[in-house]
């Protein structure tokens, strides 16, 4: 398959993209940051903000030009934030709905063409547990991962007659440059990881590759009756 990782530079999307490489997938890497995206091997890198139209148009493109087309694509960039309503300011909002939602629409907005062009395919949006409950302190992100949820629902509704599956992943709290940098700004980082270490079902954080194992399958065609799922990966963070 040829694979489109956007976020592919770090975390998650930088897991996801070895995966594909691992499973004999050509893929291309997408990212904002070009030093992130140096480092990392792929067949095609880009360097794009998901939140921009032109920039993920051309981004986009060009990752079909090098791949002679896309079969999947995994939109995985993302940001955090924290707030709740009162102290968030718009500006903020904006940015992380910018990158969050905006960018998961724009993304596919551009690829839908070559996964027509392809006869089919598959679209993975990852989203997050915080997309299917609420934490404190976090209202624009959960209200991003919520839409990003439904969005990946209304879109595999629309889609799947043309062979394109779309889903998403709902990951718990993951060992990430993202996490490191929440726990990094908070009083006591090694008390706030082992907090969010006990909250899990299983006593630990989720593993970047856990969460690339699933996205895997969801582009795989063992999932191919799998449409407009949001396949939890969290670690029991959201049963109770
Ligand atoms: P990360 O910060 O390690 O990686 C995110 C990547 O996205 C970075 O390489 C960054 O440069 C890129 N990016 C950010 N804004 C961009 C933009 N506008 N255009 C293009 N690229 C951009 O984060 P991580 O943890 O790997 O997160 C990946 C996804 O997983 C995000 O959507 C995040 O919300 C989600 N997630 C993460 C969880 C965690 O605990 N780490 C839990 C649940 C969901």
């Amino acid at each position: 398959m040829r694979v489109l990782v956007t976020g592919a530079a770090s975390g998650i999307g930088a897991a996801t993209l070895a995966r594909c490489r691992r499973d004999g997938h050509r893929v291309a890497a997408l990212d904002l940051n070009a030093e992130g995206l140096a480092r990392i091997e792929a067949d095609v890198q880009v360097v794009a903000d998901v939140s921009v139209e032109n920039d993920v148009r051309r981004a986009v493109d060009e990752a079909a030009a090098g791949l002679g087309g896309i079969d999947a694509v995994v939109s995985c960039a993302g940001i955090a934030g924290r707030g709740t309503v009162a102290d968030t300011e718009l500006a903020d909002w904006e940015r992380i709905f910018g990158v969050n939602v905006r960018g998961v629409y724009l993304t596919a907005k551009a690829a839908v063409p070559h996964l027509r062009r392809a006869g089919g395919g598959a679209i993975v949006n990852v989203a997050s547990q915080l997309g299917l409950v609420a934490a404190p302190n976090a209202a624009a992100y959960c209200a991003s991962k919520g839409a990003v949820v439904l969005l990946t629902k209304a879109m595999a509704l629309d889609h799947a007659a043309e062979g394109i599956r779309v889903n998403c992943v709902c990951p718990g709290p993951t060992a990430t440059p993202m996490l490191d940098t929440y726990f990094g700004a908070t009083p006591d980082p090694d008390a706030e990881r082992a907090l969010y270490e006990q909250a899990q079902a299983h006593g630990r954080l989720v593993e970047p590759e856990e969460v690339a194992s699933a996205i895997a399958y969801l582009i795989s065609p063992e999932a191919a009756s799998t449409i407009g799922a949001a396949l939890v990966v969290d670690g029991g963070y959201s049963i109770r």
